[in-house]
């Protein structure tokens, strides 16, 4: 059978009601592609490509330091993926893995990929004890208060790199959805991690300033950003704590939340809302970003497996729905609340709040 037979057989099974084991197949191999990826980002395939600007697969051995049988798996694997493309003999990098793969580029993703393959996915393995004691399994409670541990080496190293090589898309799709923030004057960019959402948005617009409110060892990480990004000048920080702080800063009339709340279980949810609520002067405007459910909590597939993450990564944190956190926002006292959807690795609705 050829593969347009094979894939119109599919189709007509598809039709035809039967029920057939090959989307348990795809389920259970995504795995694979994931471990795929997270090899060729190791052993750095992407960034010998970028500088070799091609190359056959003997060459690729020696390049990399593998042998021939290994080097030709994983050419393959990678062009199936759409990681690379392959002109007579040469493999080369696709589009994609030339935007996003080589390390060094402005919105390198390999920081997420090494990130989920050394910390995410072990604690993965252990699913099942997570499920059982609803505790996470990338680190233990006992030991630290919070995932986001200073004292966790591993955390420390690739935590806020991973965010930084996500966020940075999330604001750039922020400054399209709401182009009215190029009239707001001060952004506060709450639990803003690396800082990527408010440099995309100081470079997005250029008269708002920005603070990215952290605790006080990530903002010396936010810091170094910023200044990479020649941004000193625009965006400061704010070293504190959103749960044990009573109050969060004021003198800001925009806060965002961006990928924050799905930290938390639902009290600590609402109380930094209403915190928020207290920061922010009358017009203020919230924005949070998040991978929303649906309300039937039936999906979407990301959002709802983000939430799976937030099982293994923390220890109240689960992914909400739109409906939910309109209903959070409106018990905080924000009124005129919209939505907009986007796409984004990280987010899948934007959520707009204003206090009257
Ligand atoms: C999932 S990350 C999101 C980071 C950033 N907003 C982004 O989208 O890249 C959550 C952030 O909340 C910060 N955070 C956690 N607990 C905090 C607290 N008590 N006070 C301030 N920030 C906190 C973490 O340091 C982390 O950077």
């Amino acid at each position: 059978m050829s593969d347009i037979d094979t894939e119109t057989s599919f189709a007509a099974d598809k039709a035809a009601g039967n029920l057939t084991p090959i989307p348990l197949f795809e389920l259970v191999t995504g795995g694979w592609a994931a471990k795929t990826l997270a090899a060729a980002i190791e052993l750095d395939l992407f960034g010998v490509m970028e500088r070799s600007g091609g190359l056959t697969r003997e060459q690729v051995a020696g390049e990399l330091g593998i042998q021939e049988r290994p080097a030709d798996l994983l050419l393959a694997a990678c062009a199936s993926l759409g990681l690379l493309d392959k002109r007579g003999q040469l493999y080369m990098n696709s589009p994609l893995s030339n935007s996003f793969l080589v390390e060094g580029r402005p919105y390198y993703f390999g920081g997420f990929i090494r990130y989920a393959d050394r910390r995410g996915y072990p604690g993965w393995h252990n699913l099942p004890t997570a499920l059982r004691t609803n505790r996470p399994t990338t680190w233990n409670p006992d030991d630290q208060e919070s995932v986001f541990d200073r004292d966790d080496q591993l955390v420390v190293s690739m935590f806020w790199e991973a965010m930084h090589s996500m966020s940075s898309f999330t604001g750039r799709v922020l400054t399209q959805a709401v182009p009215s923030l190029s009239e707001r004057k001060a952004l506060l960019d709450l639990g803003g991690g690396s800082g990527a959402l408010a440099i995309e948005a100081c470079k997005a617009f250029p008269t708002l300033l920005a603070a990215v409110f952290e605790l006080p060892f990530v903002c010396e990480i936010a810091a170094r950003k910023v200044i990479e990004a020649g941004l000193g000048d625009r965006i400061s920080t704010e070293p504190g704590d959103f749960i044990k702080d009573d109050d969060l800063p004021s003198g800001y009339d925009t806060i965002t939340l961006s990928a924050v709340l799905h930290d938390w279980d639902e009290e600590t949810g609402r109380m930094i809302l209403e915190k928020c609520a207290r920061a922010l002067p009358s017009g203020g405007m919230i924005i949070i970003l998040e991978d929303v459910l649906n309300e039937e909590h039936t999906g979407p597939a990301r959002a709802a497996l983000v939430g799976m993450n937030m099982l293994v990564e923390t220890v109240g944190g689960k992914n909400y729905s739109a409906g939910e956190y309109i209903g959070w926002l409106t018990d905080s006292g924000f009124g005129d609340i919209r939505t907009i959807p986007c796409q984004s690795v990280t987010t899948n609705r934007i959520i707009l709040a204003f206090k009257p």
